[in-house]
């Protein structure tokens, strides 16, 4: 074997980067309960490690990053916990829009934002139409989303069209929904190690590559989600096709 093959044999393969991440946080609870902190010390830990992230994501050339920050089931938690949620949601759009829009980062929302006060949501739109026009990253925030809710709102927006039911394709569904124009998540982190999707994207992660691991959403840092992008860079995606078709 040539010198050069010999080389172009032993370089690793470039990472794949995948256009598209989400990000179940889980564990914020769990890793203040070990520094015997309040739950609302944990929430605040992961939201300046989604900081991190967003700029670790964007450095490396992720096109969209959407997270899991609050679902529909979690109205049913203590009220002081729902509440110290929303004051972060509050405060992050207070003290660090301008940091992300400087950054190049184009704030979205999926899920339903009418169940926010009036002020809360002029400041979520404000926030979007303020980014819409930056291209280095997408950040998608999923708050009072739920996946089987999504389906039911595109459902009924669909027949309230009145579309014929055999125009109804897959396609059509797509346009539907929260992420209409985003493509589909190639790779779904989920952190604490537990095995759920939890109602996350159910219909958008039909293929993607799902990634868990124990670490808790706090300290999941940079070289995890390297190593989550590795790890899925191994994958051999082949969306119900047979190893030879792709
Ligand atoms: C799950 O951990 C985490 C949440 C329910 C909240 C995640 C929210 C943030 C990190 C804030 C992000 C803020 C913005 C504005 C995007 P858990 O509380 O269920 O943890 P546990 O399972 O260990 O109890």
């Amino acid at each position: 074997m040539s010198q050069l093959a010999d080389r172009e044999q032993s370089q690793p393969e470039p990472l794949k980067i995948p256009v598209h991440i989400g990000i179940i946080m889980d564990g914020n609870g769990r890793w203040a309960r070990a520094r015997r902190l309040p739950r609302q010390a944990g929430h605040r830990a992961g939201t300046e490690n989604l900081r991190r992230i967003i700029e670790a994501c964007a450095d490396l050339g992720v096109r969209i990053l959407t997270v899991y920050a609050f679902s529909t089931e979690n109205w049913g938690r203590p009220e002081s916990e729902v509440q110290g949620l929303l004051n972060i949601l509050e405060h992050v759009i207070d003290r660090e829009l301008a940091d992300l829009h400087a950054q190049g980062v184009q704030l979205r929302h999926i899920g339903v934002l009418e169940a926010l006060s009036d002020n809360l949501q002029n400041k979520v739109r404000g926030a979007i139409e303020l980014t819409q026009s930056n291209q280095r990253l997408v950040l998608n925030i999923a708050w009072n989303y739920g996946g089987r809710q999504e389906i039911v709102e595109a459902v009924r927006r669909i027949v309230s069209t009145g579309i014929s039911p055999d125009e109804i394709t897959e396609a059509t569904i797509d346009r539907f929904l929260f992420t209409a124009g985003l493509p589909d998540p190639d790779l779904i982190i989920r952190t604490s190690g537990e095995m759920r999707v939890s109602n996350f994207m159910i219909w958008q992660g039909a293929y993607s590559e799902y990634y868990v691991t124990p670490t808790f959403w706090p300290s999941f840092n940079r070289a995890e989600l390297e190593k989550a992008i590795a790890v899925f860079s191994q994958r051999e995606r082949r969306f119900g096709l047979a190893p030879d078709q792709t």
